[in-house]
């Protein structure tokens, strides 16, 4: 990968990187559709990254399917699939961890404490080998996106963060390889999350300007959902990522959202433009 990326390079071509953890779905090829765009070659790596993965976590079961991901891959007009094995990443030895300080610790890192540091040595591994002029990020993700922006800022690394906006399915559902984790009934209750963003989107149009009396009726609205259990709701500044108190106007926001139905825990979220 590094060889072809260098070659690429050295006739003048840009090359734009969709990091993900296979088990590709609409929201993956939308980001390898603005890469296309945007770079002369797009390459996607498929790694289920371990050092991303508390103990309690999905690592081993967590979907894997190679060659539907390589077939979809192709169709989209992919450049490279990179797929890496574990011992490539992380030989016998390893020992660098990038970490990123204070935006980690809140929000789903109070709920997964070393998840971040694991996805962002992972994303820099993969730009050192990869070499992109562009990384492709979902929204899906708003806060691991926020935190490898930050990333690159801080460590100077020469590349473009791109964040694309969330695929759902017709339903409202935001689409993630963990959907399939989700019983019949658990995956009609789900759909209470975009319901619910939905109904602040709508408070805040009407001017509803106290977060606490969003989040509210956020809660009051999920909880009438028996399997819901939620972890939390929360609305943060979208380029600071620090939580606000009350909206102001002209600002942007995200409405974050991480539930759980049954075993299988969601996340959500929406831009919000005041
Ligand atoms: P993964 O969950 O496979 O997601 C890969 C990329 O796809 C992420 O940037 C994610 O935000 C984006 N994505 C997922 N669902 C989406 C949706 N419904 N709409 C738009 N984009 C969506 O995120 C990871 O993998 C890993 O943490 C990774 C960055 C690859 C590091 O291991």
């Amino acid at each position: 990968m590094q060889r072809l990326s260098a070659k690429n390079k050295a006739v003048g071509k840009t090359i734009g990187l969709v990091p993900t953890m296979g088990y590709l779905h609409a929201g993956h090829l939308s980001l390898v559709k603005k890469s296309k765009e945007k770079a002369d070659i797009t390459v996607v790596s498929i790694f289920v990254n371990p050092t991303q993965f508390a103990p309690n976590e999905d690592l081993l079961k967590y979907p894997r399917d190679i060659v539907h991901d390589k077939k979809l891959l192709k169709k989209a007009g992919v450049d490279y699939v990179f797929i890496p094995s574990v011992e490539e990443i992380y030989p016998k030895g390893f020992q660098t961890f990038v970490e990123v300080d204070k935006i980690t610790r809140h929000f789903e890192g109070e709920f997964r404490p070393i998840h971040f540091k694991g996805v962002t040595t992972i994303v820099s591994i993969l730009f050192n080998i990869v070499r992109p002029d562009y990384a492709f990020f979902g929204q899906k993700d708003a806060q691991q996106a926020a935190i490898i922006k930050r990333m690159v800022k801080d460590l100077k690394m020469d590349l473009e963060i791109i964040v694309c906006p969330i695929i759902r399915e017709q339903d409202g559902l935001a689409k993630s390889s963990r959907n399939i984790y989700l019983s019949v009934q658990e995956r009609k209750d789900a759909l209470v999350l975009s319901r619910s963003l939905k109904t602040a989107q709508r408070l805040i149009k009407e001017d509803t300007k106290s977060a606490t009396a969003i989040i509210n009726k956020m809660k009051e609205e999920i909880s009438s959902v028996s399997t819901s259990k939620l972890d939390y709701i929360k609305i943060v500044d979208k380029e600071k990522f620090e939580e606000a108190g009350s909206l102001s106007v002209g600002k942007k926001y995200y409405i974050l959202i991480a539930c759980k139905f049954g075993k299988t825990r969601l996340i959500d979220n929406i831009l919000i433009k005041t």
